[in-house]
């Protein structure tokens, strides 16, 4: 038996990205949906119209401009919420009484600690699984990388800065979850710069400091309008890993310099162009589990959207 899943909002994430691209991959969750045998895409919902119409002609499958209107007419097991960030709460409340088995919400989940407790309460009353698409912890690169971390492959770590652009709320988002995967909940934080973003509207472009025992994170907002760059840089005693503006993920080893005596260099040890068309079907794969099997891992819950909330909260 098939797993029924809807879509409401087929924007980027939801459904454009792959529209005429031919990619390797998947990067929309309507084309990681519709790639898997195991799911049946019974239905999406979108406010525009335009795209509704290119669903209903191209891909033959029922479209709604209401949720609940899609929702009362289907049975649905896994409902996805890839619509804009503020639209999420009023989805998430009112999706609860048709009962579905997951929700997969994209991130950010909530905007505020107060909204997520509430809607986490409802969901755990109702018994319905949140997971949230923060897609560094479906990715093989970060999977590894945290590995290496943990393993010492770099050493003592120096420095470590994440750089990221359009929003704090939005887009840094993503850094703070893995910061908080990596290493859990900081000492301290310290706002170095709280500025109103000019690249995304409404949001904010702040410069961090997440202050743990071992380890201080640097995360640095660039904002410059439209720029999907996201860079790392994290250096140690016994190696470096970056990731560039051209999705290249570097690691380096501390040689002995060739020919300056008594000076260390680092020295590139691997690359590769990362990929990040298997971050969503990684991420499908553990929703699926989810569902037909029982005390799966959770790799992005709603609780831990809850503890990135409250991390950030105060500050100023
Ligand atoms: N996980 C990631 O790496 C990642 C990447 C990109 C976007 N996102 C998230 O995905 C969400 C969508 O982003 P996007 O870039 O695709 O935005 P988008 O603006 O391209 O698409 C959003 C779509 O939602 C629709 N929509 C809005 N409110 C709706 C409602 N009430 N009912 C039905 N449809 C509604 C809009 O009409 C639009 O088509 C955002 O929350 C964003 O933060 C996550």
């Amino acid at each position: 038996m098939k797993i029924n899943v809807a879509i409401i909002g087929c924007g980027r994430i939801g459904f454009l990205n792959d529209f005429k691209k031919n990619l390797t991959g998947t990067y929309s969750h309507f084309k990681t949906i519709t790639s898997d045998k195991t799911f049946n895409l019974v239905a999406v919902c979108d406010l525009n119209t335009k795209i509704r119409n290119i669903i209903k002609k191209k891909y033959k499958i029922p479209t709604y401009k209401s949720y609940r209107e899609l929702l009362s007419k289907h049975k649905i097991e896994i409902v996805v919420v890839s619509s804009s960030d503020n639209s999420h709460y009023k989805i998430l409340k009112d999706l609860v009484k048709f009962k579905p088995k997951i929700v997969f919400c994209e991130k950010p989940l909530l905007q505020s600690t107060t909204q997520t407790e509430e809607i986490l309460k409802i969901y755990k009353k109702n018994k319905i699984i949140i997971s949230v698409n923060f897609s560094r912890r479906f990715s093989r690169y970060f999977c590894d990388l945290k590995k290496m971390i943990e393993d010492n492959f770099f050493g003592e770590i120096k420095s470590f800065e994440l750089k990221y652009s359009r929003g704090f709320y939005h887009n840094a988002i993503h850094w703070l979850d893995l910061s908080l995967w990596y290493f859990g909940i900081p000492n301290k934080i310290l706002t170095l710069r709280n500025v109103p973003s000019k690249s995304f509207l409404k949001d904010r472009d702040i410069d961090l400091k997440l202050i743990y025992r071992d380890v201080q994170i640097k995360i640095v907002g660039i904002d410059i309008d439209f720029l999907g760059n996201e860079e790392l840089d994290i250096i140690g005693t016994k190696g470096r890993v970056t990731v560039n503006p051209e999705d290249k993920f570097t690691i380096y080893k501390i040689q002995k310099h060739k020919i300056y005596e008594n000076t260390r260099v680092f020295v590139r040890h691997r690359q590769y162009l990362m990929k990040n068309g298997d971050l969503l079907k990684n991420a499908y794969n553990n929703i699926k589990k989810q569902i037909t099997k029982k005390n799966v891992f959770n790799i992005s819950s709603g609780e831990t959207s809850l503890k990135l909330l409250k991390m950030i909260e105060d500050l100023k």
